[in-house]
């Protein structure tokens, strides 16, 4: 049994109740750990808070940088979309935070990973399996999935031992955020028929309505540039975030499969991420060779599978991370963006080593097109389906 754990910490109500008991009921040292991933709260007071629940050390780091530099860029690299439309948002955190925990665990001398996180979601799984992954050793805590407390039992634990929480106000929703955008679960929303109440969305505020382009640059892949100005990509990200969402858009409302078996609904925001996803494959319809194109957008929903499912550190996502950024090396270019109210598509791209050919693709007198050729081609190209269609499909019945 595990002596010293480090806690994934985020100063709410549940993390706050567990530190307390884990000590009590484990007899456990507790560290805390909380992490800046561009997530709107603030962390200021959770040192206070860990710390009056008992925890023997506190820890906080901004881990913003590597969040965007070591697991956003390979998911805009994939265009890793989760069943097609979620960008992945909670399951990018989970594997950066276990890192670090980690990290802590051998720092500290601890013998445990623990966490907050429900027996019913993903994020378990992805805290789990990635610390399984990285230190197979480690014991691995989940005091929320064992200890049977509702809400007020939660509230009641924390008044009874002292424990500094904040506001614990009646909580409408389950929400998660970082910089790659919010999830927003529970409440009116567990029924997937009602639409989703105004109140719930953040990063998405219609307030721009004059029409305007931006501009995204790409370097191997990777975002680097808005409108001529070159950023880090989390500074990027932040001020897409701004723009995008002031139009609206960056909106999803969906009903996904979550790892335990459950069908959950759920919605997010995610502006930048949408944003930047929608330009990079674009770019790369440019600058990809047809096959490569092909077998890549094959790959990239198991690429968002596996991430989604917890798998993040595991030899089939390093292998398929290998292949992507051989695939990014003429990824490079500019793609415009139109923004209107609610509103954001491409209107144009641009790479210096584009595989559009203008001579090939025209219809005009520049054509260099040999349209002699096709002649042949599509005869033998559909040799095999006339020669099926005389013996045994619709053409045999004319026989
Ligand atoms: N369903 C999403 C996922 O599995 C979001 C989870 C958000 N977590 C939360 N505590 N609200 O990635």
């Amino acid at each position: 049994m595990a002596k010293r754990v480090v806690l994934a910490y985020s100063g709410g109500l549940d993390t706050s109740v567990a530190v307390r008991w884990m000590i009590e009921n484990l007899g456990l040292e507790v560290i805390c750990l909380s992490a800046d991933v561009g997530q709107e709260g603030t962390l200021e007071g959770n040192r206070e808070k860990a710390l009056g629940a008992g925890a023997i050390a506190y820890e906080q780091l901004d881990l913003r940088a590597e969040f965007a530099d070591e697991y956003l860029a390979p998911i805009i690299k994939a265009n890793a979309l989760y069943e097609k439309q979620y960008p992945l948002v909670s399951a990018l955190s989970r594997p950066l935070i276990v890192k670090h925990q980690v990290a802590l665990a051998r720092k500290y001398g601890a013998d445990g990973i623990a966490h907050g996180c429900t027996g019913k979601g993903n994020d378990q799984v992805r805290f789990e399996v990635s610390s399984m992954a990285l230190a197979p050793d480690l014991e691995l805590i989940a005091p929320v999935r064992n200890w049977g407390f509702s809400r007020e039992d939660s509230i009641e634990y924390a008044a009874l031992h002292n424990i500094p929480v904040g506001a614990t106000k009646e909580k409408l929703y389950s929400i998660d955020d970082n910089l790659w955008g919010r999830a927003i679960e529970c409440g009116e929303m567990e029924d997937p028929w009602a639409e989703p109440p105004a109140g719930v969305w953040q990063m998405t505020q219609l307030t721009e309505t004059e029409p305007r382009e931006v501009t995204l640059s790409f370097y191997e892949g990777v975002p680097v540039g808005i409108d001529g100005t070159t950023l880090p990509l989390f500074e990027l990200i932040t001020t897409l975030n701004h723009i995008v969402g002031s139009y609206g858009y960056g909106r999803l409302d969906m009903v996904e499969n979550r790892r335990v078996g459950i069908k959950s609904r759920e919605t997010y925001e995610a502006p930048a991420a949408l944003a930047l996803m929608m330009a990079h494959a674009d770019l790369e319809a440019i600058t990809l060779e047809r096959d490569l194109q092909r077998e890549k957008i094959r790959l990239e929903h198991r690429y968002a599978e596996m991430v989604y499912d917890g798998l993040w550190f595991s030899p089939l996502r390093l292998a398929l991370d290998a292949f992507i950024d051989s695939s990014q090396e003429f990824v490079t270019g500019d793609v415009r963006l139109r923004l209107e109210p609610n509103r954001c598509v491409v209107v144009g791209r641009r790479a210096p080593k584009s595989l559009y050919d203008y001579g090939l693709a025209t219809y005009d007198s520049a054509d260099r097109f040999r349209h002699a050729d096709s002649e042949g081609f599509v005869r033998l190209w559909g040799l095999g389906v006339q020669t099926w269609s005389a013996v045994q499909g619709p053409g045999s019945k004319n026989s």
